[in-house]
């Protein structure tokens, strides 16, 4: 299989970042005030061309809150990636929801994003159990995590049919010496998912210039890109930022 069209997911958290830095608090109701709209960079991005639009409610809700999520499950028109935290209030939450897809992802208040992959192994039960419901809600569960072999048999094991291969150790490598080192991993991990018939997904730290190399992992079925897009928003607009890495995603 070769990457001839790698979907992109625009994750659109660090745009609520920026709106909650100055607004906390004060939803839709107080009007066009509080800036920027979620909504419409979510329905920007889509026409720029994302094949999908990913949120990542936290039970801080320091960057999107749950009434956007509700609201942009309403409005887009491609699919909606929810990531979510094991717990079952989220679980709860997902299903109120109904995104297309859920991404179980470690979570602790302390970080400000998420910072290593999702405990398959140690949390077996409890990931094979929210994979099991969210199916038989028709939705698919990706589970976040590092390219190690222990995490992707148990991710296969747990029954989901996606993974999304962690590159933030990749990223942060990228001008260093362990940079062909991480992206081994993720060769190496990216072929034992494909083995393990799972759909291979990766995000985390992708950005304009690590793309490059990033598009190259055999059989990527999408990327999830968030802080990058919307960092060079502020430079161009969303659009710009969209339609140029859904360009370079695809060479
Ligand atoms: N994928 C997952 C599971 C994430 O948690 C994040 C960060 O929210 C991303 C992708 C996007 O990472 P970034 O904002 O660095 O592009």
């Amino acid at each position: 299989m070769s990457n001839a069209n790698i979907l992109l997911g625009v994750n659109i958290d660090h745009a609520a970042t920026v709106r909650e830095a100055r607004y906390r608090g004060l939803g839709q109701e107080f009007g066009p005030i509080v800036e920027p709209d979620l909504i419409e960079i979510a329905l920007f991005s889509e026409k720029a061309g994302a094949d999908g639009i990913t949120v990542h409610p936290r039970e801080d809700g320091r960057h999107v809150q749950r009434s956007d999520v509700l609201k942009i499950r309403e409005v887009i028109s491609t699919r909606l990636n929810m990531e979510m935290a094991a717990t079952d209030e989220m679980m709860a939450f997902a299903l109120e929801v109904r995104p297309d897809s859920i991404c179980v992802v470690p979570e602790s208040r302390e970080e400000v994003t998420t910072e290593g992959g999702l405990d398959v192994a140690g949390n077996f039960e409890r990931v094979k159990a929210i994979v099991s419901t969210a199916a038989s809600a028709g939705i698919v569960t990706s589970l976040f995590i590092d390219p190690d072999s222990d995490q992707i048999a148990a991710s296969a094991d747990s029954g989901a049919s996606h993974i999304e291969l962690h590159t933030g150790a990749y990223a942060n490598a990228y001008y260093l010496d362990n940079r062909a080192d991480e992206f081994d991993r993720l060769l190496v991990g990216a072929k034992q998912g494909l083995d393990l018939k799972l759909t291979v997904n990766a995000g985390h730290g992708i950005n304009y210039n690590n793309i490059k190399e990033v598009r190259t992992i055999p059989n990527l079925h999408e990327l999830n890109i968030g802080h990058s897009i919307v960092s060079r928003a502020l430079f161009c607009g969303i659009s710009d930022a969209v339609r140029e890495m859904k360009s370079l995603i695809n060479g």
